[in-house]
Parts: structure tokens; sequence; C-alpha cells
């Protein structure tokens, strides 16, 4: 009998249904609101939470967070960390894994709570889906960029190597909670960052999205997505509302039939193929939406050139992004060769394929693959004509910011 006959296998299939909720609750701190004490699944849980606080969050919402807890009588301990990218390491990540260890966190009955931005997110949520193999926890997001996307993201990431998100894991947390009251104190740069993915967000699939910002979005900035004094004037909560669930729906749609990115022509990815390496390369000056805005006019150029979208729709969108005081562009898209590595790691994460997500319009795309280097270059010239004066078409006059 040879070695090939006697070989015996074994095939395990189950499947792993997928739930989270993302639940808006006005007042989170307020010691009246049961949302923050809920564990997933219902109830109050046992044991010692462990709430993870960024720093920020800490100074400003700190004693509010302390007396919640307090005056609902949970025994909690705390853990402070800091926001910024460059806080994204494995070594935030054990800092959690050891605190989680001293408090002595139960698998299920006692989740963490993160409250900070999207560092601290991805830092805990790498954390707990390391921990024991994975625990859950619940999710606070307490910037723009958090509530808008982080919030419905399924998969946490730190940075490692050089790169973005270079080690990471599909683990989302089954509550995630959102007070856009947390935005009152986010600074304007931070809002404007969060500005950039709703910006993605709008040009691949929402139009009346686009238009909301091309009225709104600098106002939303200047009254920090707060509803005005109770009978005085200004721009009703209701327009910040609108804005924060397209964004967040809009994102809801895109990634629950393909959570675990099986499918890699992703629109979501808009802005984010040519923009990572850039992001890390020009740390700590860009902020991720910045570098995911420049992207998407970056992609857009791309766009204009092949004809997919008009030139008036161009200007368009370059003029929505600067009055959002988002940049269009920056000397490193500018720079042809990086652009290239960092569409070449693209690929590789694409496997194999670009996958590019491309504007047929605003509100909609297609995907290439075959985008090629003179293209890449044009692109970059593009971006160099939209760091001077001119705009990143040729022959075109600034657009008029309308
Ligand atoms: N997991 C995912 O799928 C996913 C999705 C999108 C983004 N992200 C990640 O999110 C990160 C960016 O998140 P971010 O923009 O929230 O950055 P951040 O977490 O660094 O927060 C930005 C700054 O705001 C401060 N801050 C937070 N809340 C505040 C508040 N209420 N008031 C005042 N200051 C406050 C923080 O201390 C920090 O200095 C990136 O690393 C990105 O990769 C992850
Ligand atoms: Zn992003």
């Amino acid at each position: 009998m040879n070695d090939a006959s006697r070989q015996q296998s074994w095939k395990i299939r189950t499947e792993l249904p997928v739930e989270y909720e993302i639940v808006e609750s006005h007042g989170l701190l307020n010691p009246d609101n049961p949302e923050l004490l809920t564990i997933p699944g219902g109830g109050r849980g046992s044991g010692t939470r462990l709430v993870i606080l960024d720093h920020s969050v800490d100074e400003l919402y700190g004693a509010a967070v302390r007396a919640y807890f307090s005056e609902n009588d949970v025994k909690v301990d705390y853990l402070t960390l800091p926001g910024s990218e460059e806080n994204k390491s494995i070594e935030r990540v054990l800092e959690v894994v050891n605190k989680l260890n001293e408090v002595g966190t139960n698998r299920l009955s006692s989740p963490p709570i993160v409250i900070g931005g999207g560092v601290v997110a991805d830092v805990v949520g790498l954390a707990a889906s390391l921990y024991r193999r994975g625990i859950p926890f619940v999710r606070v997001p307490t910037t723009l960029l958090g509530q808008v996307d982080v919030s419905v993201a399924a998969k946490s990431g730190i940075n490692y190597g050089g790169y973005r998100n270079r080690l990471g894991a599909y683990t989302p947390p089954p509550r995630t909670l959102i007070d856009r009251s947390f935005l009152a104190t986010v600074p304007d740069r931070q809002l404007r960052n969060g500005m950039g993915e709703i910006f993605k967000m709008a040009l691949i699939k929402d139009l009346r999205l686009f238009e909301l910002l091309e009225e709104y979005g600098a106002e939303l900035i200047e009254t920090r997505f707060q509803d005005p004094e109770p009978g005085g004037e200004g721009l009703p909560g209701t327009v910040a509302d609108e804005v924060i669930g397209r964004a967040i729906a809009g994102m809801a749609e895109e990634l629950q039939p393909n959570l675990w990115e099986k499918d890699l022509k992703r629109s979501v990815d808009y802005g984010h193929s040519f923009s990572p390496l850039v992001e890390m390369r020009a740390l700590p000056e860009l902020l991720h939406g910045e570098a995911v805005a420049m992207d998407c006019v970056f992609s857009a150029l791309i766009a204009a050139g092949r004809g997919l979208i008009d030139g008036d729709q161009f200007e368009r969108i370059v003029a929505v992004a600067r009055r959002m005081g988002l940049e269009p562009s920056h000397p490193l898209f500018c720079d042809v060769a990086l652009v290239l590595e960092g569409l070449a790691d693209t690929v590789l994460h694409r496997d194999g394929m670009q996958n590019l997500p491309m504007l047929t319009t605003i509100g909609e795309v297609c995907f290439l693959n075959d985008v090629t280097e003179a293209e890449i270059e044009r692109a970059c010239d593009g971006m160099a004509r939209l760091l001077g004066t001119d705009a990143g078409l040729p022959g075109r006059p600034v657009g008029a910011d309308r």
C-alpha cells in the first residue's frame, strides 16, 4: 500500500453569523441614559468594566465619564491612551492587553468600552480581537471620522513596518454608540478630516450628500455639527443628522454584502488607492481624511483624463473639497515614483489587481484595471497644477468656488 492511498481528510464547515449595531443616542454621558451600561445582548453584565479613554476625551469628558459610571454604581477601571496615527502601534495594543489582565475582564460579560477617535478604537479593537482569541467590546467614537466611518467598520488595524494597517483583524464590536455632542470639542482640522471620508462617500454613491456638502459643508464645520441654541438661529441639527446619517447608511450598505472583503472591488476604497503610502510618508503632516480627499481628487483627475467625468464635474469636486478646507493636492501626490509605489502596494492588497474605483459621474463609480503609468504621470501633473493657482485640468482656469 503506498502512502497516498492511506491519506485521510476531514473538513469542517460552519457558519459565522455576524450582527452588530450602531446606535445614535443623544446625551450618552447623562447618568439617566442606560446605553453605555448595556452590554451587547442586553443587561448590565458583571465584573469590572475597563473603560479606555482617548487622552483628549479624558481631559474634556473624563470627569463626566467617571460621574456617569459611579452614579450608576458600576465598577470601572480606566486606561488613557493617546490618539493620533503614530500611536496605532503594537505597543499600545499590548498595553491594553496588560490592562485587561490586570482588571480581570470576563470573557463575555464585562466588555471593555473604548471612547475616543479612530486610533484608540483601532488599538482597542485589535487588542479585543486577540485577547483570549476574541472578546466583545463597545465602541464610542468621538471624532467625526470615528462617527461616520470607524463606527461602521468591522475591522481594526495598527500600523507596522512603515505601512498603514499592516496588522489587523475583522472583529466588529457588537455595539457602537454615537453621540454627536462629542463633536462640539473636536478641533476644526479634525472635523475637516472627517469630512474627507464623507466627501468620499458622497462621490461614490450619494449625489444628495454631495449637494448637502456643497451647500452646508463649511457651516457644519463652523457649528461643529451642533444644534443652535434653543430659540436661536442657525443651521438646524437636522442637517447634521442627515449628513452623518447618510454617511453611515451608505457605508453600512456597501460593507454588509462584502464584510470579509472576499470581493476586492470595493467602491469604499475610493480615495484609498494611492493615499495610504502618501499618508505614511507624510506623517505626521497629513491626517487620514486629508490624504483621502486628495486621493479622491487624484482619482478624479484620472477619470477626467479618460473622459469618464467632464471638466465641470471635476471642478465642482475640487471646489467642494476646498470649501470644506480640504486641500486638493500635496507635493507627495506630484511624485510619480511614490504614487506608483503606493499603487504597487495597493495592487498587492487587491490580490494582484488594480480594481481602482473611478467616478463615472458624481455619485457613481466603475472599476478600472488598466490604468497606465502615463495616466498616473498626467494625474501627478494635474496635482502639481492644483498646488499652484491653476486648476488641475490642462487649459482650464481656476474654477470659481461655487
Ligand atoms: N477600523 C476601520 O475600518 C477604520 C475606518 C476608518 C478609519 N480608521 C482609522 O481611524 C484613524 C483616524 O481616526 P481619527 O481621525 O478619529 O483620529 P484620532 O483617533 O487620532 O483622533 C484625532 C484627535 O482628536 C482627539 N479627539 C478625539 N475625540 C475628541 C473630542 N471629542 N474632542 C476633542 N478632541 C478629540 C484625539 O485625541 C486626537 O488627537 C486612522 O488611523 C484610520 O486608519 C479605521
Ligand atoms: Zn479611510
